[in-house]
């Protein structure tokens, strides 16, 4: 029985896992405490953590019908994300590990998105190539093994994410952006605007989405402000359209590359209902097998975090003590999976 903590960002999650199989995955989403600042204030964010740490791991326990005394590890995300964020849930972690004498298992949140795809139903099983889009990170990860990844290629400036919830604040959507303007553009026309596919011409696996934003932004400069409002489906639709035609484009490119038999997805944009037909598109095509792991999988939540714990090094108590969180661009510690 694993107990597995997830605060990285604006979600406060707890999950309880018996190997594969998930007994309780509770993620309380502080996007309303963060939406009227439309974006994510790293202290508020450490603020409800701290709140609400304590009520999810106990709704994740009382959900998966155990107790504290039934956990034989707990696992969690060690970093990268907002470090006050992820010192709240490393400080719980650590607190109710070491009350009970339990190991500790540190898990790289990345590593999270690309291990959800081990869990039931249906676990995959490596080798597979995992495109892992979120709001922080935009990756394709050459998966071997169950621990760790080959980091094929990543995004040079923004992630995928971020250019969705840029341009939706753009066109006066809330935060979280993505799923906002996922939902308006399914009354535009993704042939509106021509869009740059950047990198297209580009012959590695890396990403940029930051031109893609800048191009929006003088599009709505030049069309003025009623035009955007009337065009605004139209504007998503074609900007959705140019993230999906660069991440399914890199996608195909490594699949010409390697000798992969399938392919996943993992992160928030994975939640994106044109980037996962895309895919499955591509994939039928190329006659590979698609793994799409379900939406509340996609997005952060604390399961995936436990899937990694699984293949990760727990360390022994009291050794982890003094172990500290590492925030987004600071390296992992040695032995973080
Ligand atoms: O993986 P995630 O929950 O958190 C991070 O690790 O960043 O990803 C959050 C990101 C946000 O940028 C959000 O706008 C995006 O995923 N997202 C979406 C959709 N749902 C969430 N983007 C596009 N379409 C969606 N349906
Ligand atoms: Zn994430």
């Amino acid at each position: 029985m694993l107990l597995a903590i997830e605060t990285s960002c604006d979600d406060t999650c707890a999950a309880v896992l018996d190997g594969p199989r998930i007994l309780a995955n509770v993620i309380s989403s502080q996007a309303e405490a963060h939406g009227r600042f439309g974006g994510v204030v790293p202290e508020v964010a450490s603020r409800h953590h701290l709140e609400l740490a304590t009520p999810v791991v106990e709704a994740a326990l009382g959900e998966a019908g155990i107790g504290l005394d039934d956990v034989e590890a707990v696992a969690v995300t060690a970093g990268p994300g907002l470090i006050g964020a992820l010192l709240v849930g490393v400080s719980t972690a650590k607190a109710i590990a070491a009350g009970r004498r339990l190991p500790l298992i540190p898990v790289d949140h990345l590593q999270g998105h690309v291990a959800a795809n081990f869990l039931e139903p249906e676990p995959l099983e490596p080798p597979f190539l995992c495109l892992v889009a979120s709001g922080g990170h935009t990756l394709l990860a050459g998966v071997r093994e169950h621990a760790g990844y080959e980091l094929l290629g990543q995004t040079r400036d923004d992630a995928a994410g971020e250019a969705f919830d840029k341009s939706a604040r753009l066109l006066g959507l809330g935060y979280p952006g993505g799923p906002a303007l996922q939902k308006l553009a399914e009354d535009g026309d993704p042939e509106a605007f021509e869009m740059p596919v950047a990198m297209a011409r580009d012959p590695g696996l890396d990403f940029s989405f930051s031109g893609l934003k800048t191009a929006l932004v003088y599009l709505c400069r030049d069309l003025g402000d009623d035009t955007v409002q009337e065009r605004k489906a139209d504007l998503a639709a074609s900007f959705q359209a140019a993230v999906v035609g660069q991440l399914t484009g890199k996608l195909d490119r490594a699949l010409k590359r390697g000798d992969w038999e399938a392919v996943a997805l993992g992160g928030g944009v994975a939640a994106n209902g044109p980037l996962r037909e895309a895919v499955a598109a591509l994939c039928e095509r190329r006659g590979v097998r698609l793994k799409l792991v379900p939406i509340s999988l996609c997005t952060d939540n604390a399961a995936m975090i436990g899937s990694a714990a699984r293949y990760a090094t727990a360390i022994p108590y009291p050794e982890y003590l003094g172990y500290d969180a590492f925030a987004s661009g600071e390296r992992a510690p040695a032995g973080v999976h």
